[in-house]
This record gives structure tokens, sequence and C-alpha cells, in this order.
């Protein structure tokens, strides 16, 4: 049997079953060498409440990965209903400084960008990674957490952008 010709039709069953995995949305950031980076992304999740941590999982293509390799701290900023534009750009819409450009972007404390009207904005220091296949899971340490009351979460699913019902 053709191993390559069967872990494609893997690989395309795996990518349809995931459209039915709705996710929240966040935009994670960081700053590398003096440069502000920002990236869209849909793994990111807590890890475990001791001690509290999120995990993060980036492609090795992108300017994200390159950055968090050697970075000392990340934000995780979980977007609303009104976050689709920054959304749109920080995955793929724009590239580097250009990424500021949409959105309402804050500085916190330890000079890393944060969204300063995400739902919430979790403040890591970049504790661990390994590299699995294509991806470098990055585990951070949670420093501070910044709570907006509002709740209005941005959902990805099937490809698109939904909102809650009800
Ligand atoms: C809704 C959405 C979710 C995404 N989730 C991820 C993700 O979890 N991990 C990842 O590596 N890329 C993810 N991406 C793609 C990156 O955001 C995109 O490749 C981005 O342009 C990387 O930027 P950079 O190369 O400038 O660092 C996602 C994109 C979108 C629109």
């Amino acid at each position: 049997m053709d191993q390559r010709i069967g872990s494609l039709a893997l690989e395309q069953a795996l990518k349809q079953a995931m459209r039915f995995l709705a996710s929240g949305v966040v935009v994670a950031t960081t700053v590398h060498n003096g440069q502000r980076l920002a990236m869209a992304a849909t793994s990111a999740t807590s890890l475990s409440m001791d001690p509290p941590s999120m995990l993060l999982c980036v492609h090795e293509a992108s300017a994200f990965y390159q950055a968090l390799i050697a970075s000392k701290d990340f934000t995780i900023n979980i977007l609303n209903q009104t976050h689709e534009d920054v959304s749109a750009a920080c995955g793929g819409g724009a590239v580097g400084e250009e990424k500021f450009k949409t959105g309402n972007w804050a500085t916190s404390t330890g000079g890393l960008p944060y969204l300063g009207d995400a739902a919430c904005t979790i403040i890591c220091s970049n504790d661990s990674n390994f590299k699995y296949g294509t991806h470098g899971l990055f585990v951070g340490r949670v420093m501070q957490v910044l709570q907006n009351e509002q709740f209005d979460p941005l959902i990805y699913a099937d490809g698109h952008y939904h909102k809650l019902a009800g």
C-alpha cells in the first residue's frame, strides 16, 4: 500500500473532523528584538491550575514561532464578537507591525502588547516548549489575568466565525 496516499487521506479526514470542533479565538502576542508580534490562534487552552498555566500550539513556519522560541513572555487575548477584524489581521491578513493597525492595542507594564478590550488577557511567562511535527507547543506560566465584564465570545468553527446563540 502507498503510505503517502494513506496519510494524505487521514490528514483530510482529520481536517474535516476538526471543522466540527467549535473554539474560542485568541490573539497571542510577544516582543522579540524590540518588535511586536501577534498571531490569531484557536489552539490556546488552559493546561493546569497547579501551577496556573496555558498551552499554545504554533506552526514552525510562522514568524511568531521564531519569536516565541526566544521570548521570555507572551500574552493570550481572548477575543469577543467585536474582534473579527483583529483575528483576520493577526491570522494572515496582515504582516508584522501592520497587524497592530487593527484593534485597541495597549502595552502591559512588562512591555507586552495586549488588546485593551479583549474579553480577557492572560499574561504568561514562557516556561517550556517542545516540538511535535510541524508545531511548537509552548507552556505559559500565568503571571496575571486582566478581565473585562462583557461575555460575548468570538467562536470559530467549520471554517468561519460564529456567535453563541441565546
Ligand atoms: C481563526 C484562526 C485560528 C488560527 N489558529 C492557529 C493556531 O492555533 N496555531 C497556529 O500556528 N496558527 C494559527 N492560525 C494561523 C496564524 O494566525 C497565521 O498563520 C499567522 O499569519 C501567523 O503569523 P506570522 O507568520 O506573522 O507569525 C490561525 C488563524 C486563524 C484565522
